[in-house]
């Protein structure tokens, strides 16, 4: 317990305007403060700061309180850890903390900040202390990272060991569960204990806009290509990485400055960007951009300068990108970089000058980046290609949310195009009309859907230990007693690919009506099932699946989306989804309306008998033996990949895991789906 006169203290100390001000832009009305309000997705302004009261208060979500209430909202901490962060930031002591109310999702997640603020500070320690860190601060003064930036990053280095980090958490008495939940270690095979997740790399906390670490990025220091670059936390209770930015704890005033944020890819072109000068920068850590990072950016500036590399490998996920952020509201523009250059590399070599002069020459906004790249590419020389950009064109302005700026692009569309501007309206409210029903359709079915399946079925109820346990195992434990999926992540390829979250790639998703991918039936007869029957099915699923069973992108961010309400006591329904943003209103369309798509005989080939919703338990069992068998082909394909260019000491390990895939797989098929899955 935190005394009350702390508290007190603690209140009069924090400045309101000073806290708020962290998260979104704010304008002085009088004796208070407005702006959009952080809580809410919202156009104009109802969100209220009173500094001489010392409160909050949005007229739009009901959303209010005093300072202690917004960082604990923001944050998504208790309030003894708001107090907390709010007594560090303003110098008020208090001393250590015991334990009091107990609210176990809070308590999950201090415990998460708690293990991940010690680590931050043992790696960055055993960088700037430790014999073996010598090689990598060779390395980071080599790149022109000085000891300050290093500093400021908090960047640190994780030992050469499976312990390194475990024995002192242990002797410092971090709690191992939370170590685990947060990813930085994981469970033995044999049960037997933890090791390190990141070994011999350099270290770069990922923070929250408040400062908080919520993950790691490891980098590796071999050059060896059959390692992983770079290892990436893993999703956690507390980093949801298709709402983090990097950077951006370090980049959003100035991003409020200027009005104006700059995307780049990696966590070195950030710390470049900044440390030659140009503190807008923030970037997605090398996944492609996501809605919910658009918001995030957006609540400290409307305009986004994206920087591109010159190699066309990356532009289809560029425009994908620039269709997100128009759709999120924002002004895009683009700055296509030098052959072989990145935003890291440029600025070393020609300064925060060299930048801006390059910008000034270079950036254009994201019409003319389209017609340039149908240039380049000669489609806008032949007329059928042209005609087809400029629809793709099209698309892009029609996702726009306002209509000036709609306006506005059509006239420049029509000057470049030498279309009448009259014919480009035209098309572009046709365009406009077909995205509007479609999303209407689709939601208005789910909800009538959602009210007849309602009427059937019986919500169990369930208790919050529940929730935590079947969210627990469905992020972090994978399933029943085996880890193949554990050892998955330790083979280096798997670890190492790029994080892909191109389900919430929604710009282009009217581009895709017409022709919607092929997504597996037995994953999406899973999302509907945890959709239409609620908790104890989303319970029962949870627990025996996590999100990297799930093959398809757009299905897997939606599995993670409803544990994450699940987890947080959030209601899950087809109702709340067919209201939510881009894609899951179509999403549920095609989950929902379309009852054909589970094949019966394909699942019959899998030896898998399907009996729908006489009892969902029993279609979840069958849906999640197909949903395994699947994963466990793919994983040993994978292995076997692997396994051809591997060297001899890892061929044996990898032959390990091919036979453990293999009998896993060969389980899965002959044993029935109730003892696969058992009742919890
Ligand atoms: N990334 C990742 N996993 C990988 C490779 C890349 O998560 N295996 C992410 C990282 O966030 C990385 C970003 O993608 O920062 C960009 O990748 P890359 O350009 O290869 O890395 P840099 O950060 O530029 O690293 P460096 O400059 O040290 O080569
Ligand atoms: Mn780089």
């Amino acid at each position: 317990m935190i005394p009350a006169d702390k508290i007190e203290e603690v209140k009069q100390a924090a400045d309101i305007v000073d806290v708020v001000a962290d998260h979104i832009k704010l304008r002085r009305t009088g004796s208070s403060f407005t702006g959009l309000c952080p809580f809410h997705n919202e156009k104009t302004p109802s969100f209220n700061v009173s500094p001489s009261l010392g409160i909050f208060k949005c007229f739009g979500c009901g959303e209010g309180g005093d300072v202690i209430n917004f960082v604990m909202q923001m944050d998504g901490v208790g309030f003894e850890e708001a107090v907390r962060t709010l007594a560090e930031r303003y110098n008020v002591v208090i001393q250590e903390k015991t334990e009091d109310q107990y609210d176990p999702q809070q308590h999950l997640k201090d415990g998460i900040y708690h293990a991940l603020r010690f680590a931050g500070n043992f790696f960055h320690q055993n960088l700037a202390e430790s014999d073996d860190a010598e090689y990598a601060r060779e390395y980071l003064k080599k790149r022109g990272y000085p000891w300050k930036t290093v500093r400021k990053y908090g960047l640190g280095y994780a030992p050469d060991r499976f312990d390194g980090l475990l024995k002192n958490a242990e002797s410092a008495g971090i709690n191992m569960q939370y170590l685990h939940e947060s990813g930085l270690v994981k469970a033995r095979e044999d049960e037997s204990g933890y090791y390190d997740t990141f070994r011999s790399r350099l270290m770069f906390p990922i923070f929250n806009p408040s400062g908080k670490a919520i993950g790691f990025g490891g980098r590796t220091l071999s050059s060896d290509k059959k390692i992983p670059k770079y290892i990436n936390s893993p999703q956690t209770p507390v980093y949801n990485k298709s709402e983090v930015l990097y950077g951006i704890h370090a980049a959003k005033n100035e991003i409020r400055k200027v009005g104006e944020a700059i995307l780049v890819e990696g966590y070195t072109d950030v710390i470049s960007m900044h440390q030659a000068g140009i503190g807008n920068v923030v970037s997605t850590s090398g996944t492609s951009l996501t809605a919910g990072q658009i918001r995030v950016m957006k609540r400290y500036g409307e305009m986004l300068l994206m920087i591109f590399d010159a190699d066309t490998a990356g532009v289809k996920a560029a425009v994908r990108g620039i269709s997100i952020a128009l759709e999120g509201g924002m002004a895009v523009r683009v700055l296509t970089l030098p052959e072989e250059e990145d935003p890291d590399s440029f600025v070393r070599e020609y300064g925060s000058e060299g930048f801006l002069e390059l910008r000034k020459k270079e950036t254009v906004d994201f019409l003319h980046f389209l017609v340039g790249l149908a240039q380049k590419e000669g489609r806008w020389q032949d007329p059928i290609e042209r005609r087809k950009s400029i629809n793709e064109i099209l698309e892009a302005i029609a996702v726009m949310p306002d209509g000036l700026s709609r306006a506005n692009y059509i006239q420049e569309l029509s000057s470049i195009s030498r279309i009448g501007d009259r014919a480009l309206l035209q098309e572009l409210e046709q365009i406009r009309n077909r995205i509007q029903k479609n999303a209407r359709r689709t939601a208005e079915r789910a909800a009538m859907r959602a009210g007849r399946e309602e009427q059937d079925s019986r919500r169990p109820p369930s208790n919050n230990q529940g929730r935590q346990e079947a969210a627990r195992h469905g992020e972090m434990e994978h399933y029943t007693g085996t880890s193949v999926q554990g050892a998955v992540s330790r083979i280096p390829a798997d670890a190492g690919g790029k994080v892909e979250f191109s389900g919430n790639d929604t710009g282009a998703e009217a581009r895709r009506h017409m022709n919607p991918p092929k997504r597996p039936g037995y994953e999406k007869e899973l999302i509907r099932l945890m959709l239409t029957f609620g908790d104890k099915i989303i319970e029962f699923i949870g627990s025996y699946c996590s999100e990297n069973d799930f093959e398809d992108p757009a299905l897997r961010d939606c599995y993670r989306d409803i544990m994450t309400r699940f987890q947080n006591g959030d209601p899950v329904s087809v109702e709340v989804y067919s209201r939510r943003e881009h894609p899951y209103p179509e999403l549920l369309g095609e989950i929902v309306l379309q009852r054909h798509w589970v094949s019966e005989f394909g699942m019959k080939k899998r030896g898998v008998a399907i009996h729908r919703d006489a009892s969902p338990v029993n279609t979840a069992r069958g849906a999640l033996k197909s949903l395994k068998i699947r994963y466990l082909e793919r994983t040993r394909e994978k292995f076997l990949d692997q396994y051809a260019s591997a060297s001899d000491e890892e061929k044996a390990e990898i032959q390990k895991w091919i036979r453990k895939a293999t009998s896993e797989w060969n389980r899965h098929r002959q044993e029935p789906a109730e003892t696969l899955f058992p009742d919890i």
